[in-house]
């Protein structure tokens, strides 16, 4: 039974000032469980040795209940015997919130390393699937039966390449390429391509700002987070009709009334808001917690990986998500993304010449067996001359034995030794005419900053990707003529 209890802890059990305490049980506290953990471990504990201290959760009048931490002090007579207690407790709801934080950080942290490690991996992998696939379906005559298998070898590789962008994507690892985006002309433009890619009695309704400040951002990631929204709006809704709402908005004082200068840097001209509603099923508090975890799904054929790529997508931008839903009420998601000032950005026009390759030697360097032995072929067939190497070391060595002789080099970024970047510095060190196009299955942003690295392929390509990328490369280039 209690005797006594100070100000703070009438406050924090909602007791008035002036209560008797005394009536009180002891165990009526604490929620049950804890009331438990108290009496069987902490007071035997605190009787043998003076002091036990642990967490437990306190239900106040209101029937609220609050984690604390908690240390009960044994006091002792003259003779030694245990008088009363005393206890002392911290409310640490703040501090587990922030612990959560922390721990989902860290969680999602490290599943984006996996993910991109795996979707790194494969995208090598899936260049040898994907290209051979592709060239014995061009070989293979028309109409026979190992066309149609080498067929689905080739669809089954691309659909695991979508895979592996989502996962990298997720893993905040895609390439973004930063143009001024008006987000309201984006989903205009989208609308009958996201209609079409929902079933009919899903209505999309658009409330498009116009007009609305610009922000920095990737179009085609962009139209991905759309997409994905939508569909999953959409399947919220199973057979019932219903609608989908796209809104647009400008928020120039997404904090009320801090000033301007006071804004955290970037977020001087407002935010973008892109939202996407829903009159679905809505979702349960736990399967909102774990909603952007990758693989997690509630559908019988989802692969959990629509809205991690959202996530990614989004904090690649430098943007945040909040997620409001009810069961049977709906669900709405809104982005935002700090709105910019407009720059004249211009991108130099790709080269889309066709003009024929004249029979030019191209380097490939690459440490998969399996990557080097597809791209040759597709070199070969370009009418390209391929020289291969497994290494960096290797490579520079067929260079130094006549420079002139190599007109371009395709060159993996990740190899043991000497890497992508440091390879093509040495190269041009030793003929700066030799255009460099690097591949990687991460698709590096880095290399924009390369001076050396004249283009980049990101993997798994396709044979025509890479004849694309190799020719623009050729075309731009101001190569020592085939001697
Ligand atoms: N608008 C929504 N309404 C209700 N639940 C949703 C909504 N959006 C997402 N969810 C829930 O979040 C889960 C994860 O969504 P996510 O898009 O990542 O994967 P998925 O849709 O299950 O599969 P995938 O998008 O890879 O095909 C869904 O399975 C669903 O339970
Ligand atoms: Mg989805």
């Amino acid at each position: 039974m209690p005797t006594y209890l100070n100000r703070g802890g009438r406050e924090l059990m909602g007791l008035d000032q002036d209560a008797d305490v005394t009536t009180l049980p002891a165990r009526g506290f604490h929620r049950s469980d804890s009331g438990d953990k108290v009496t069987n471990a902490g007071v035997p504990e605190a009787t043998r040795t003076g002091r036990w201290s642990g967490r437990s959760i306190l239900v106040n009048r209101d029937g609220r209940e609050i984690p604390v931490s908690q240390v009960l002090v044994a006091h002792r007579n003259a003779d030694g015997e245990v008088e009363y207690f005393a206890t002392i407790m911290r409310d640490i709801s703040e501090q587990l919130t922030l612990e959560r934080r922390v721990n989902e950080a860290e969680k999602v942290e490290s599943l984006g390393l996996m993910a991109g490690g795996v979707a790194h991996d494969f995208n090598n992998l899936l260049v040898g699937v994907l290209c051979n696939a592709s060239l014995l379906v061009d070989d293979l005559p028309e109409r026979s039966e190992n066309r149609a298998l080498a067929l689905d070898i080739q669809r089954a590789a691309e659909r695991a390449a979508e895979l592996s962008r989502q996962m990298l994507a997720y893993a905040g690892k895609a390439r973004v390429e930063l143009v001024d985006v008006d987000v309201s002309s984006l989903a205009a433009r989208s609308l009958p391509l996201l209609q079409a890619s929902i079933p009919a009695h899903a209505q999309i309704v658009s409330k498009l700002q116009r007009p609305l400040p610009i922000l920095r951002g990737d179009p085609t990631q962009l139209e991905q987070v759309l997409s994905n929204l939508v569909i999953n709006a959409a399947e919220s809704l199973g057979d019932e009709a219903g609608e989908v709402e796209i809104r647009t908005e400008h928020l120039e004082h997404p904090f009320g009334e801090l000033l301007r200068d006071d804004l955290p840097e970037g977020l001087q001209h407002g935010v973008v808001c892109l939202s996407v509603r829903d009159t679905g099923a809505g979702m349960t508090e736990d399967t909102r917690r774990r909603a952007f975890d990758p693989f997690f799904t509630t559908k019988f054929t989802g692969r959990g990986l629509g809205l991690s790529s959202v996530m990614g997508i989004v904090r690649a931008h430098q943007g945040a998500i909040a997620v409001e839903s009810r069961v049977g009420v709906g669900t709405v998601f809104r982005l935002f993304f700090p709105a910019a000032e407009p720059t004249a950005s211009h991108r130099p026009p790709v080269s889309t010449s066709n003009e024929h390759v004249t029979r030019r030697r191209v380097l490939l360097v690459d440490d998969e067996d399996v990557v080097l032995r597809v791209a040759e072929v597709v070199i070969r067939r370009m009418g390209l001359e391929p020289v291969c190497a497994n290494s960096g070391a290797r490579a520079l060595e067929l260079v130094q034995r006549d420079p002139a002789r190599i007109h371009a080099a395709v060159v993996d970024l990740t190899m043991p030794g000497m890497d992508g970047i440091q390879l093509a510095r040495a190269l041009k060190g030793l003929n700066p005419s030799i255009p460099v196009l690097l591949s990687s299955g991460y698709p590096e942003s880095r290399v924009d900053e390369v001076d050396e690295v004249d283009g980049f392929l990101p993997k798994p390509y396709t044979p025509s990707q890479m004849t694309q990328a190799l020719q623009a490369l050729l075309d731009d280039a101001i190569v020592a003529p085939p001697d």
